[in-house]
């Protein structure tokens, strides 16, 4: 930018809001290990992201041991590429990961290995085609409109981060049964918070790698609302069904697309597989969306630049003309807010797998057995990687500047076989959402705290985030 004093033209610095975040630790005890993984182990229970070191915000490949297991964190583009997509074959599952979500999500996608896994990604990505995630449009918008008349109804303060939950769900239940549900809403809704709240639970014990017959109290919490919401998922299932056995007409929505998908190799999805899935949709496609949307609401509400831009943007939108599915092509500079949110605030912090064969890529060898992982908090911040990396600034994601960003730089999706199969639809609905958000209601922060990012399963603002909300 170019100011005129004088005569003369001087650059002046844009200035850009940094949120705080935990910038990695230090630590006077860096070189006594048996201290430092125990002082390290209540930062990895209460919050991961405060258990990074400084260090590794600058290094492409850190290696180090807890509780005697191997880890890599791997940051360099390059090797991420070779690790996660050329030698996929030689990742499974880590352990820890899978003893924590397991138990909840069964044989879903996302805790699926081996043949299980493939026959069900194979039969479901279909469904996620873009043919199909834009059929969701309308059914996104309608339950999004509807549920802001109400939110219309109460503007002033208010707690964003569960209001948002509660609507990324309702839009994902909206789309997944068409509101087929027989059973009380409210009493769902407080089962899908308790579920993700025992999802998010890491037992030190398990952190430890303590054996499995030692009893983890943390693994008993959830089970009464993971039971019944895989009951409503299971009977509406069920009753959907028989509906399409009887030849009744039934919605097209992402239940029926479920109970009709396969072909002659794969044959049909059996109840069993459907129930895991919806279940594993709703643990991994609704407070993820949720998450991102809060932290765009929060950047924006710092940048009062950035905000006027997307509000404009999207008062220009002509929303009776254009179909929902097509409203992102005309909001780039929303796409780029959004896009930039997920980068200071990637929903899911870790992609980890563990290593089945040596890897060899130039300088770096990884013995079998690693741990090796992505975080995609430590690759969105890396020094090497990003100008500026702690500021908010959207302009990254726009226009010609998105296609300067490595592909292996940014990765809120993931990547390789296993990149979230959900992707196109959370940005078709984060771009409904924001729009018909942005277009009646504007929202300020109101504390005086800022949110501190905390991981548990998705990056959360601890003590929630307070904001006050007025119509436009
Ligand atoms: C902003 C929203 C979202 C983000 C940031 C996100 C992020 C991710 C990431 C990083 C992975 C890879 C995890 C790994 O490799 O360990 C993943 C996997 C997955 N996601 Fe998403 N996701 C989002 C929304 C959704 C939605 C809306 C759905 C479904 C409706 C969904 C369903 C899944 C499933 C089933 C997998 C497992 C895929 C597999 O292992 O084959 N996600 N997601």
């Amino acid at each position: 930018m170019l100011q005129t004093v004088d005569d003369k033209e001087v650059p002046t610095v844009e200035r850009h809001f940094s949120p705080p975040y935990p910038e990695g630790r230090d630590g006077p005890y860096k070189n006594f290990i048996l201290l430092r993984t125990f002082l390290t182990l209540p930062r990895m229970v209460r919050n991961p992201l405060e258990a990074f070191a400084k260090f590794q915000f600058d290094y492409p490949v850190s290696r180090y041991r807890l509780f005697k297991m191997p880890f890599a964190l791997v940051s360099e583009p390059e090797l991420i590429r070779h690790i996660f997509v050329e030698n996929s074959d030689a990742l499974e599952a880590e352990p820890l990961r899978q003893k924590i979500l397991r138990p909840a999500l069964r044989d879903g996608m996302l805790t699926a290995e081996g043949d299980i896994w493939r026959r069900s990604r194979r039969t479901i990505a279909p469904i996620f085609a873009p043919r199909h995630v834009n059929g969701f449009a309308t059914a996104m918008q309608d339950a999004t409109q509807s549920f802001l008349d109400d939110l219309a109804q109460q503007p002033g303060d208010l707690e964003v981060a569960p209001v948002l939950s509660r609507l990324a769900y309702l839009v994902l239940s909206e789309t997944l049964f068409s509101g087929d549900i027989n059973e009380d809403g409210e009493q769902i809704l407080a089962d899908v918070a308790q579920f993700l709240q025992h999802l998010s639970n890491a037992d030190p014990l398990d952190l430890m790698g303590a054996p499995d017959w030692i009893p983890r109290p943390t693994r008993l919490r959830g089970h009464g609302a993971t039971g019944r919401l895989r009951d409503v998922v299971r009977n509406t299932a069920k009753r959907r069904q028989a509906r399409i056995k009887a030849g009744e007409r039934v919605p097209e929505d992402f239940l029926t697309l479920l109970l009709q998908a396969g072909d002659s190799e794969t044959g049909r999805l059996t109840i069993d597989e459907i129930e895991d899935n919806i279940i594993t949709f709703i643990a991994a496609g609704h407070e993820t969306t949720a998450r991102a949307l809060a932290w765009t609401l929060y950047l924006l509400a710092h940048d009062q630049k950035a905000r006027g831009r997307a509000e404009a943007e999207v008062d220009a939108l002509d929303m009776d003309k254009i179909p929902p599915q097509d409203w992102g092509n005309h909001l780039p500079w929303l796409t780029a807010c959004f896009e930039e949110s997920m980068r200071l605030y990637p929903p899911a912090a870790v992609i980890l797998r563990r290593l089945t064969r040596d890897i060899s890529f130039g300088e770096y060898e990884i013995p079998s057995g690693t741990n090796v992982y992505v975080s995609p908090w430590v690759l969105h911040r890396h020094s090497t990687l990003w100008e500026n990396p702690a500021q908010f600034q959207p302009d990254r994601f726009y226009g010609e500047n998105r296609s300067k960003i490595d592909r292996f730089a940014y990765l809120p999706f993931g990547l390789g076989p296993r990149v979230c199969i959900g992707a196109s639809f959370a940005m078709q609905e984060a771009q409904i959402i924001l729009a018909l958000l942005l277009r009646r209601f504007r929202f300020d922060y109101t504390s005086d705290r800022q949110p501190w990012p905390v991981m548990k399963i998705t990056i959360q603002p601890d003590n929630g985030m307070p904001m006050n909300m007025q119509l436009r």
